[in-house]
């Protein structure tokens, strides 16, 4: 069945009233140019709830690259043919006026973990994520949000903020979903060109088998990464590079100085 697409937030906003104050609802929040990551994350929605709402919005206010911004896919129409084939319920797609009709005069801000790792190189970045997923959560009113460790430091700013406000929302992780090669799949892989496609799939494991941090950023920068940042932090490895103007991300649980792929 196709899924209900909903352009505006006063119309979804209505319609969910009218749902049972005893249905579940999993939600699935994206930038749209979904792929098979997010395909596991509506997957493990549809089982765990009465319904699944997946909203396709690209934020603007957690680019602080404007090129960036330029470059992110959008695929409205896809996005809606694959949802409807993952059982989704709800599409939810709104425009930056109804988003933002504060014009982001309000916003959240954490001053401490979000000023590290890709916070420490995207200015303004998690302030953004953060208060674009409050809004979300605010009128979505889901059970359930779903989120991939892709992104493992938004992941944990998230639970974070929803522990720190009272959400009623449960902030639920998923592992991260790997193409053939290791890369991790996002929906920035789509400006790869195929040499940098390449050089990407030698990320991850550049990033989990080098027996240090400062071991893994000489390898990256040896094989020709720009790397951002790679740390370890409270039992994971965190890595950021470019490679053909694309910015990766990835990250492993570490024990004992070992990567989960070693452990
Ligand atoms: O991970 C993403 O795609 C985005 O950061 C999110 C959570 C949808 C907020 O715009």
């Amino acid at each position: 069945m196709n899924a209900r697409l909903f352009t505006s937030i006063d119309e979804w906003r209505e319609f969910r009233r009218t749902l049972s104050a005893n249905a579940t609802i999993g939600f699935v929040p994206t930038m749209g140019a979904l792929h098979e990551g997010h395909a596991s994350l509506l997957k493990r929605a549809r089982v765990e709830n009465d319904f699944v709402a997946l909203s396709v919005y690209v934020n603007p206010t957690q680019f602080n690259d404007p090129k960036d911004l330029e470059r992110y896919p959008h695929s409205l129409e896809s996005d809606h043919a694959l949802a409807s084939a993952a059982g989704v319920d709800f599409v939810i797609s709104p425009t930056y006026a109804q988003m933002y009709p504060d014009a982001y005069r309000f916003r959240v801000t954490e001053t401490e973990f979000s000023r590290t790792l890709c916070g420490a190189h995207r200015p303004g970045h998690f302030d953004g994520v953060l208060t674009v997923v409050l809004k979300l959560l605010n009128f979505v009113r889901p059970t359930r949000a779903y989120f991939g460790e892709k992104d493992f430091q938004q992941l944990t700013l998230i639970r974070e903020m929803a522990q720190a406000l009272f959400l009623e929302t449960e902030i639920v992780g998923c592992p991260t979903v790997r193409e053939i090669d290791g890369l991790a799949m996002s929906s920035r892989n789509v400006n790869l060109a195929p040499d940098a496609r390449m050089q990407a799939a030698t990320f991850p494991a550049a990033l989990r088998d080098a027996t240090t941090a400062d071991s893994a950023r000489k390898r990256l920068e040896d094989d020709g990464f720009t790397v951002d940042y790679v740390e370890d932090r409270s039992g994971r490895r965190y890595g950021a590079v470019k490679v053909g103007g694309v910015r990766l991300i990835d990250n492993f649980a570490i024990a004992g100085g070992q990567t989960d792929a070693q452990i």
